[in-house]
């Protein structure tokens, strides 16, 4: 179907392809960006190998909650999930996300039969499938570079009898808008007829927390943000200036979101494939939006999509929760609740 390859093409435009570097779509969507009367950009460019190496500190500090709460809820309740997915699973994960949470889920399994990670980056897909594969020898892997916001289905050879799990953890979903959202969960629905989804969703909670999980204290966090320039500069042979860029990250609770931004500090032009844009002091690059979810809401937005919601497992804060998704056998059309 749509936007399904085998692993063979990696499709890394590097310095060696010149011209292809004015085609990226990383050079589009900046000019594009930055074109904007409200400039913004998409989190997925942040990234680049640099920017994954940094995400992976951000998911060790101390104020970085999600990910060490989720593993938590994914240990206590190893039992009880791995009852709920059942023999002989096919386990299809969106993003070849964190080994530590799929070796845990696997873990829990009984005779888990195949992993299918999709990734849009073929490299990041083949190292983690390797290594899996080093630690689950009767499991089939079976990486498939995709991109899960397009309609997307499994090869015909995937076609197994146990039960077909999605597994989208780490809050992912937040970097969508509703409506992406609710898209990604009605993709997903189709191409797992008779499955389920077990998802991963950052809950509300005192702004405190949420600012400082932003806001570390090493600046880690900042780097990241900032990556994306540096990125720009490296990738794109941009001009950005580092030290004219400061790094905001704030919680809108109207909107149930963080709130990611670079601001310029001064007024400003830079140069971006042959193209001057310009900053004035004070104005944002919005980077990135991070969605946080009450249970509720969650299980609202998915029945929406017509998925039935099951049980809910989180921490003894509800800081994070994850939710069990039933996917019918067919799904009518997108059904609309009121
Ligand atoms: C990977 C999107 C879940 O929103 O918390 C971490 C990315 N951004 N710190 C998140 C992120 C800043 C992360 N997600």
């Amino acid at each position: 179907m749509l936007n399904i390859s085998t692993l063979s093409q990696p499709q890394n435009l590097d310095q060696a392809h010149p011209q292809a570097l004015a085609y990226s779509e990383f050079m589009a969507d900046m000019q594009q960006a930055l074109s904007l009367p409200r400039k913004s950009i998409s989190p997925k460019h942040f990234y680049d190998a640099r920017g994954s190496a940094l995400f992976d500190r951000i998911c060790a500090l101390p104020e970085y909650y999600p990910t060490r709460t989720e593993v938590s809820i994914l240990q206590s309740h190893a039992g009880d999930i791995g009852q709920r997915i059942g023999p002989d699973a096919e386990i299809v994960e969106f993003g070849a996300g964190s080994l530590h949470k799929v070796r845990l889920l696997l873990n829990a399994l009984e005779r888990p039969l195949r992993y299918v990670p999709l990734d849009i980056s073929g490299d990041h897909l083949n190292a983690s499938a390797e290594q899996l594969r080093g630690q689950f020898p009767k499991l089939q892997v079976l990486p498939l570079v995709a991109d899960y916001t397009q309609p997307w289905a499994l090869p015909a050879q995937v076609a197994g009898s146990g039960k077909r799990v999605g597994f989208f953890p780490g809050s992912t979903i937040g970097n969508f808008s509703p409506a992406e959202a609710l898209q990604f969960l009605q993709t997903t629905a189709q191409a797992l007829p008779g499955g389920a989804l077990l998802l991963g969703a950052d809950l509300i909670k005192h702004p405190a927390v949420l600012h400082a999980a932003y806001n570390d204290a090493q600046g880690v966090t900042a780097a990241f943000n900032l990556n994306v320039l540096e990125r720009a500069n490296r990738e794109l042979g941009a001009n950005f200036k580092l030290h004219q860029f400061d790094h905001s990250a704030f919680y809108n609770a109207p909107e149930q979101r963080i709130e990611m931004h670079l601001i310029s500090n001064c007024r400003q032009t830079v140069h971006v494939g042959g193209v001057v844009f310009s900053f004035e002091a004070g104005e944002s690059l919005h980077t990135e939006n991070s969605y946080k979810f009450s249970i509720d809401g969650l299980q609202r937005l998915a029945k929406r999509a017509g998925l039935q919601p099951g049980p809910v497992w989180t921490d003894p804060q509800h800081w994070f929760c994850l939710q069990w998704l039933d996917i019918p056998l067919s799904i009518s059309k997108s059904k609309e609740t009121p």
